[in-house]
């Protein structure tokens, strides 16, 4: 019988790739985000690679959006073996000093309290499956500070508490917790979100760099610690790209300003 996966935050960059990578792998996915437009798009792009999707409107952030996937996860055709918890973002680069309150509580809202109630909701059908994954994708944010990153820091340190607790509290039920922190990703809508939809200040963040990770890189992870066997448990996978050292060591090659 076929998997069903639940991937959150499928509308657009990591997401969208793991849907369209957890499809490819034999899973039917439950493609889940507030955008459903992106999401039908999404699904006729899988059923055309022979693949299999469902699109569910969702909204991490509301308790009864939330039961609607728990809902559509019960309804799927298979047992529920994978959920990736992938919803989730930056606003603002600002200081402590002067961190928007707004911005601060909606990337807690989202990152944290978000994979939070995807979790609760979807802990029971993963575990009656005798055999489930679930994967936190936070960030290399989720393990270092820098400037201006105190409010995605402590968001994405949070998610990173939450697989740790989780995993001690799950050993000896068969759920596995996989935490994946990606550095650097090049997407198309993670700067413009963090950034207020200034599109010179998110491709700043990636100028001179050769080769960002891409959303497929990140997938690629996903997938690869979802279909290692039940008992191999990827704690924390890691990924940057090559010219990313480390948060504060990024190989930049100048860049030509057109006089
Ligand atoms: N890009 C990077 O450099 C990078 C690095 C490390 C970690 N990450 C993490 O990777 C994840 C995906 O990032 P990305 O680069 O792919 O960003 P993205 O393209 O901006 O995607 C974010 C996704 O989250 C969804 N989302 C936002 N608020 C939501 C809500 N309330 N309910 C449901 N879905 C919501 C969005 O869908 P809708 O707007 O349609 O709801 C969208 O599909 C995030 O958790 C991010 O923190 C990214």
């Amino acid at each position: 019988m076929t998997s069903v996966a639940i991937v959150t935050g499928a509308s657009s960059g990591i997401g969208a790739a793991t849907a369209r990578r957890l499809a490819a792998e034999g899973f039917h996915v439950l493609a889940a985000a507030r955008r459903t437009d992106r999401l039908a798009g999404l699904v006729a792009e899988i059923e055309a690679t022979g693949g299999a999707a469902t699109a569910v409107a969702c909204d991490v952030t509301s308790d009864a959006s939330v039961a609607a996937l728990a809902a559509a996860a019960a309804a799927a055709p298979g047992p529920v073996t994978l959920l990736v918890n992938n919803a989730g973002g930056a606003r603002g680069l600002d200081p402590v000093e002067s961190g928007s309150i707004d911005d601060w509580q909606w990337m807690y809202d989202v990152n944290v309290l978000g994979t939070l109630r995807v979790t609760q909701a979807l802990l029971p059908a993963l575990e009656a499956s005798g055999a489930g994954t679930i994967v936190v994708v936070s960030s290399t944010a989720g393990h270092v500070v820098y400037e201006g990153g105190g409010g995605y820091t402590a968001a994405k340190h949070a998610q990173t508490a939450i697989a740790g607790t989780l995993r001690l509290e799950l050993c000896g039920r068969p759920v596995r917790v996989i935490e994946i922190d990606p550095g650097m990703v090049q997407t198309e809508e993670f700067g413009l979100v963090r950034f207020g939809g200034d599109a010179e200040r998110a491709a700043a963040v990636y100028a001179g760099v050769a080769e960002p990770l891409v959303a497929e890189d990140v997938a690629d992870c996903v997938a690869w610690c979802a279909t290692r066997p039940q008992h191999v448990n990827i704690d924390q996978l890691v990924v940057r790209p090559l010219a990313q050292a480390a948060q504060h060591k990024v190989h930049r090659v100048a860049v030509k300003r057109e006089e």
